[in-house]
Protein backbone atom coordinates (compact mmCIF):
# COMPACT_ATOMS: atom_id res chain seq x y z
CA UNK A 1 0.00 0.00 0.00
CA UNK A 2 3.07 1.93 1.27
CA UNK A 3 4.67 1.05 -1.92
CA UNK A 4 1.70 2.29 -4.26
CA UNK A 5 1.04 5.64 -2.68
CA UNK A 6 4.86 6.49 -3.66
CA UNK A 7 4.04 5.58 -6.94
CA UNK A 8 1.52 7.56 -7.22
CA UNK A 9 2.91 10.43 -6.17
CA UNK A 10 5.87 10.13 -8.07
CA UNK A 11 3.37 9.94 -10.58
CA UNK A 12 1.89 12.91 -10.19
CA UNK A 13 5.34 14.69 -9.68
CA UNK A 14 6.20 13.93 -13.63
CA UNK A 15 2.87 14.93 -14.88
CA UNK A 16 2.99 18.26 -13.21
CA UNK A 17 6.84 19.56 -13.86
CA UNK A 18 8.30 22.08 -11.19
CA UNK A 19 7.67 25.95 -12.84
CA UNK A 20 5.07 25.08 -15.22
CA UNK A 21 1.28 25.43 -14.87
CA UNK A 22 -0.84 22.49 -14.75
CA UNK A 23 -3.76 21.37 -15.89
CA UNK A 24 -6.54 21.84 -13.81
CA UNK A 25 -10.10 20.11 -14.20
CA UNK A 26 -13.38 21.14 -12.64
CA UNK A 27 -15.59 18.30 -13.96
CA UNK A 28 -18.50 19.37 -11.49
CA UNK A 29 -18.19 22.96 -12.64
CA UNK A 30 -21.87 24.10 -13.70
CA UNK A 31 -22.88 25.16 -16.73
CA UNK A 32 -26.09 27.20 -17.77
CA UNK A 33 -28.37 29.31 -19.45
CA UNK A 34 -27.97 32.95 -18.57
CA UNK A 35 -31.15 32.86 -17.81
CA UNK A 36 -34.07 30.06 -18.07
CA UNK A 37 -34.50 30.64 -21.86
CA UNK A 38 -31.79 32.28 -23.19
CA UNK A 39 -32.15 30.78 -26.59
CA UNK A 40 -32.51 31.68 -30.10
CA UNK A 41 -33.18 29.70 -33.44
CA UNK A 42 -28.86 30.30 -34.06
CA UNK A 43 -27.38 31.52 -30.58
CA UNK A 44 -27.46 30.22 -27.14
CA UNK A 45 -26.41 32.79 -24.13
CA UNK A 46 -24.65 31.39 -21.03
CA UNK A 47 -23.72 32.10 -17.77
CA UNK A 48 -19.95 32.99 -17.45
CA UNK A 49 -18.02 30.95 -15.65
CA UNK A 50 -18.16 32.66 -12.09
CA UNK A 51 -14.95 31.98 -10.09
CA UNK A 52 -13.38 29.55 -12.25
CA UNK A 53 -10.39 31.83 -11.88
CA UNK A 54 -9.97 31.74 -8.26
CA UNK A 55 -10.99 27.97 -8.05
CA UNK A 56 -8.23 27.51 -10.11
CA UNK A 57 -5.83 30.05 -8.26
CA UNK A 58 -6.76 28.74 -4.99
CA UNK A 59 -4.94 25.39 -6.44
CA UNK A 60 -2.05 26.10 -8.11
CA UNK A 61 1.32 28.11 -7.31
CA UNK A 62 1.41 29.61 -10.20
CA UNK A 63 -2.03 32.37 -9.57
CA UNK A 64 0.50 35.22 -9.01
CA UNK A 65 2.49 34.48 -12.72
CA UNK A 66 -1.09 34.64 -14.20
CA UNK A 67 -3.33 37.43 -13.11
CA UNK A 68 -6.87 37.79 -13.92
CA UNK A 69 -6.05 40.63 -16.89
CA UNK A 70 -3.69 38.31 -18.68
CA UNK A 71 -6.25 35.16 -18.61
CA UNK A 72 -8.59 34.55 -21.07
CA UNK A 73 -11.95 31.62 -20.87
CA UNK A 74 -12.25 29.73 -24.23
CA UNK A 75 -15.92 27.94 -25.23
CA UNK A 76 -15.83 24.94 -26.56
CA UNK A 77 -18.29 23.39 -27.87
CA UNK A 78 -19.94 20.05 -29.45
CA UNK A 79 -22.73 19.18 -31.38
CA UNK A 80 -24.82 16.37 -30.58
CA UNK A 81 -24.17 13.74 -33.43
CA UNK A 82 -21.31 15.14 -34.40
CA UNK A 83 -17.42 14.02 -33.34
CA UNK A 84 -16.17 17.29 -34.00
CA UNK A 85 -15.42 19.74 -31.18
CA UNK A 86 -15.53 23.65 -31.99
CA UNK A 87 -15.21 26.38 -30.69
CA UNK A 88 -16.79 30.15 -30.42
CA UNK A 89 -15.28 32.42 -32.74
CA UNK A 90 -14.68 35.01 -29.97
CA UNK A 91 -12.37 34.67 -26.43
CA UNK A 92 -14.39 36.15 -23.75
CA UNK A 93 -12.54 38.32 -20.41
CA UNK A 94 -12.26 36.51 -17.05
CA UNK A 95 -15.29 37.28 -15.02
CA UNK A 96 -15.56 38.48 -11.98
CA UNK A 97 -16.12 36.08 -9.48
CA UNK A 98 -19.60 37.01 -8.14
CA UNK A 99 -22.40 38.49 -10.29
CA UNK A 100 -23.73 41.62 -9.42
CA UNK A 101 -27.58 43.02 -9.57
CA UNK A 102 -26.46 45.38 -12.13
CA UNK A 103 -24.94 42.44 -14.37
CA UNK A 104 -27.32 40.04 -14.93
CA UNK A 105 -29.54 43.22 -16.25
CA UNK A 106 -27.34 43.44 -19.45
CA UNK A 107 -27.29 40.36 -21.22
CA UNK A 108 -25.35 42.20 -23.95
CA UNK A 109 -22.37 42.98 -21.98
CA UNK A 110 -22.59 39.91 -19.62
CA UNK A 111 -23.55 37.01 -21.19
CA UNK A 112 -21.50 35.02 -22.82
CA UNK A 113 -22.28 34.25 -26.37
CA UNK A 114 -22.30 31.22 -28.88
CA UNK A 115 -23.32 31.32 -32.13
CA UNK A 116 -24.59 32.01 -34.88
CA UNK A 117 -21.22 30.83 -36.30
CA UNK A 118 -18.46 28.66 -34.20
CA UNK A 119 -14.75 27.49 -35.48
CA UNK A 120 -12.94 24.65 -35.68
CA UNK A 121 -10.05 24.47 -33.02
CA UNK A 122 -7.48 24.91 -35.91
CA UNK A 123 -9.22 27.90 -37.15
CA UNK A 124 -9.50 26.78 -40.64
CA UNK A 125 -13.29 26.31 -40.76
CA UNK A 126 -16.64 27.68 -39.59
CA UNK A 127 -19.74 25.73 -38.87
CA UNK A 128 -23.00 27.22 -38.38
CA UNK A 129 -24.90 27.20 -35.42
CA UNK A 130 -28.71 25.27 -36.78
CA UNK A 131 -31.87 25.69 -35.28
CA UNK A 132 -33.61 22.67 -33.13
CA UNK A 133 -30.01 21.26 -32.70
CA UNK A 134 -28.48 20.32 -29.08
CA UNK A 135 -25.16 21.75 -28.15
CA UNK A 136 -22.72 20.98 -25.17
CA UNK A 137 -20.15 23.30 -24.51
CA UNK A 138 -16.91 23.61 -21.70
CA UNK A 139 -15.36 26.21 -20.71
CA UNK A 140 -11.52 26.99 -20.70
CA UNK A 141 -9.26 29.15 -18.61
CA UNK A 142 -6.35 29.87 -20.94
CA UNK A 143 -3.04 31.78 -20.27
CA UNK A 144 -1.76 35.09 -22.40
CA UNK A 145 0.26 32.16 -24.74
CA UNK A 146 -3.69 30.40 -24.74
CA UNK A 147 -2.04 27.61 -22.85
CA UNK A 148 -5.52 25.53 -21.20
CA UNK A 149 -4.93 26.14 -16.97
CA UNK A 150 -8.31 24.71 -16.29
CA UNK A 151 -10.92 23.40 -17.91
CA UNK A 152 -14.53 22.05 -16.85
CA UNK A 153 -16.29 19.37 -17.61
CA UNK A 154 -18.86 19.24 -20.45
CA UNK A 155 -22.06 20.53 -20.13
CA UNK A 156 -25.67 18.70 -20.52
CA UNK A 157 -27.06 19.60 -23.93
CA UNK A 158 -29.00 23.06 -25.21
CA UNK A 159 -31.11 23.07 -28.04
CA UNK A 160 -31.58 26.02 -30.09
CA UNK A 161 -35.20 27.32 -30.80
CA UNK A 162 -36.78 25.72 -33.74
CA UNK A 163 -37.41 28.16 -36.90
CA UNK A 164 -41.74 28.48 -37.63
CA UNK A 165 -42.17 25.93 -39.70
CA UNK A 166 -45.19 28.18 -42.03
CA UNK A 167 -46.49 31.52 -42.15
CA UNK A 168 -49.75 30.79 -40.64
CA UNK A 169 -48.15 32.33 -37.56
CA UNK A 170 -48.23 35.55 -39.90
CA UNK A 171 -51.47 35.39 -40.37
CA UNK A 172 -52.48 34.91 -36.63
CA UNK A 173 -49.88 38.05 -36.21
CA UNK A 174 -51.92 40.31 -38.58
CA UNK A 175 -55.11 39.18 -37.12
CA UNK A 176 -56.49 36.35 -39.48
CA UNK A 177 -55.39 38.67 -43.07
CA UNK A 178 -53.99 37.61 -45.68
CA UNK A 179 -50.27 39.50 -46.50
CA UNK A 180 -51.88 40.26 -49.81
CA UNK A 181 -54.56 41.59 -48.45
CA UNK A 182 -52.56 43.68 -45.89
CA UNK A 183 -50.58 45.25 -49.53
CA UNK A 184 -53.76 45.88 -51.48
CA UNK A 185 -55.19 48.16 -47.87
CA UNK A 186 -51.75 49.74 -47.58
CA UNK A 187 -51.91 50.66 -50.89
CA UNK A 188 -55.02 51.99 -51.01
CA UNK A 189 -54.44 54.26 -48.47
CA UNK A 190 -51.28 55.58 -49.26
CA UNK A 191 -53.72 56.44 -52.58
CA UNK A 192 -56.36 58.14 -50.58
CA UNK A 193 -53.22 60.00 -48.29
CA UNK A 194 -52.11 61.27 -51.67
CA UNK A 195 -55.17 62.29 -52.97
CA UNK A 196 -56.10 64.08 -50.13
CA UNK A 197 -52.52 65.81 -50.04
CA UNK A 198 -52.81 67.04 -53.46
CA UNK A 199 -56.24 68.37 -52.96
CA UNK A 200 -55.27 70.30 -49.70
CA UNK A 201 -52.65 71.93 -51.65
CA UNK A 202 -54.70 72.41 -54.81
CA UNK A 203 -57.09 74.56 -52.31
CA UNK A 204 -53.96 76.08 -50.71
CA UNK A 205 -52.25 77.45 -53.95
CA UNK A 206 -55.03 78.12 -56.15
CA UNK A 207 -54.58 81.36 -57.49
CA UNK A 208 -56.90 84.01 -56.62
C1 LIG B 1 -8.75 21.39 -39.11
O1 LIG B 1 -9.82 20.72 -38.49
C2 LIG B 1 -10.78 20.20 -39.38
C3 LIG B 1 -11.95 19.65 -38.56
O2 LIG B 1 -11.56 19.19 -37.32
C4 LIG B 1 -10.15 19.17 -40.28
O3 LIG B 1 -11.11 18.66 -41.18
C5 LIG B 1 -9.02 19.82 -41.05
O4 LIG B 1 -8.36 18.86 -41.83
C6 LIG B 1 -8.03 20.48 -40.11
N1 LIG B 1 -7.09 21.25 -40.91
C7 LIG B 1 -5.78 21.28 -40.66
C8 LIG B 1 -4.97 22.14 -41.55
O5 LIG B 1 -5.27 20.67 -39.72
Amino acid sequence: MKGVMVVLLFGVDLLVPFGSPSLLTLDDYPISLYYRDSRFSTVLWFRPPYCLYELWAAKTLHSSQIPRQAATIQMQVKLSGDNGVYKATQRFPVPMCSPTGAQSLALGDHAYEMGPALACLNDTCIKAVLPGRRYSIRFLLCNQDLTVLAATGWSRHFRTRDMPHDFRTMDVYFGGHSTEMLVVTALTSAAAFLLLGAAGLALVVRPP
